[in-house]
């Protein structure tokens, strides 16, 4: 049978990079790509109080300007991360600014928080929601996550974050706290526990009532650095971490000519340093912190690995624009027959056993 899905996915690769995005984005936007058949229902899940029909979501980076997110849940993402915003619009850096590393699984990515700005992106929102006695509901069943940013001139990360949020709560199901893209100067700074504590605090003092609150950070900390960021992220009143952004680092291993460009390298080369941060993260957050994983998850043997190694939920974005759509049925496939063959039921399962222990 002919897989139209993978057809059009080496088509939009014959393109520039770019281009093929956009042309990805106003297709799912216009419930082009199709719609997937529901999930089985050992795959459900239940985080930050939210149900996810599967874990599998997709990172943020893919729809910054929230243009997509009902036709890319459709594909059969379990929940879908819109943004990175900015408070204001800005054109991110020139290009080109986007590269595929074919031979190495990988993109390089130096696109410097291109954004709508926080108007336009609340306005494309907007229709995916209607009133309800307690403000605004979203008419799908799958969780919305919303990617913070800043701007790259005149940012004031302690009062941008919290009025950002101001302009989300509402409709989040739960906000991400950017402070990792390598492609904004300074914005990795923000990482450190005093900082981080900081602009927590800030956000906490304005918007007690805020969905909950993840924080995005980067593979490139040391191993030692990250256990005071984790305490701060804990104490200043983070529900979560999503483990990890884009590295800087270039593994000898990389073969593709476009290897030496600067920016975030995404993809294959960097699933051994996500696990391990994960790993890492989650012995030191001992089931405080919900932990979100992403980075090079190509297969659905992977998923369920992080899940026990302290996981509640995934995220994908390189093995998506490589694979198209169908990567979400492989993944899925892949986890369910990874989940028969340990005798795992149910992922609630899991995040039982990983709380316990
Ligand atoms: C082209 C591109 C743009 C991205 N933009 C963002 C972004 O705006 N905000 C963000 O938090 N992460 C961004 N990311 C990082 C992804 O969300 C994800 O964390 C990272 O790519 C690792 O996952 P992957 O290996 O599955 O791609 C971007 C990644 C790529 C490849």
């Amino acid at each position: 049978m002919i897989d139209t899905g993978k057809i059009a996915s080496w088509m939009l690769r014959q393109l520039d990079p770019e281009l093929a995005h956009e042309i990805a984005i106003r297709s799912i936007g216009a419930g082009l790509a199709g719609k997937t058949t529901p999930d089985d229902p050992s795959l459900k899940t239940h985080v930050l109080g939210l149900s996810f029909p599967n874990p599998i979501g997709l990172a943020a980076g893919f729809d910054k300007n929230a243009r997509a997110i009902r036709g890319l849940a459709h594909l059969g993402f379990g929940y879908v991360e819109a943004g990175t915003v900015t408070p204001r619009p800005q054109p991110g850096n020139p290009r080109p600014r986007l590269f595929r590393l074919l031979n190495d699984g990988a993109i390089i990515n130096r696109m410097g928080f291109n954004s709508c700005g926080i108007d336009q992106f609340c306005q494309n929102l907007a229709h995916l929601y209607r009133p309800s006695h307690n403000g605004t509901i979203h008419t799908g069943s799958h969780p919305i996550g919303i990617n913070l940013g800043i701007n790259k001139i005149n940012a004031h990360p302690l009062e941008d974050y919290p009025a950002l949020i101001g302009r989300v709560k509402s409709y989040a199901d739960y906000i991400t706290i950017n402070l990792s893209s390598p492609n904004t100067p300074g914005l990795r700074d923000l990482q450190s526990a005093d900082m981080l504590s900081q602009i927590l605090d800030a956000i906490q003092q304005k918007h007690s009532d805020r969905p909950p609150l993840l924080v995005k950070l980067s593979p490139d900390i040391d191993d030692e650095s990250y256990e005071p960021i984790v305490e701060a992220a804990i104490n200043h009143g983070a529900n979560g971490l999503i483990l990890t952004n884009t590295t800087l680092a270039r593994p000898q291993t990389l073969s593709s000519p476009h290897r030496h460009e600067a920016g975030g390298l995404s993809g294959r080369p960097l699933t051994e340093r996500s696990r391990h941060v994960l790993q890492h993260v989650s012995q030191i957050s001992k089931g405080r912190l919900t932990l979100i994983s992403s980075g090079g998850i190509e297969s659905g043997y992977d998923i369920l690995q992080r899940l026990q190694m302290g996981a509640s939920l995934v995220q994908v974005y390189t093995s998506f624009i490589y694979e198209g759509p169908t990567v979400l049925t492989r993944l899925k496939h892949e986890l369910l027959d990874a989940m028969s063959r340990e005798n795992v039921k149910s992922l609630s399962e899991i995040s039982a056993v990983s709380s316990a222990s």
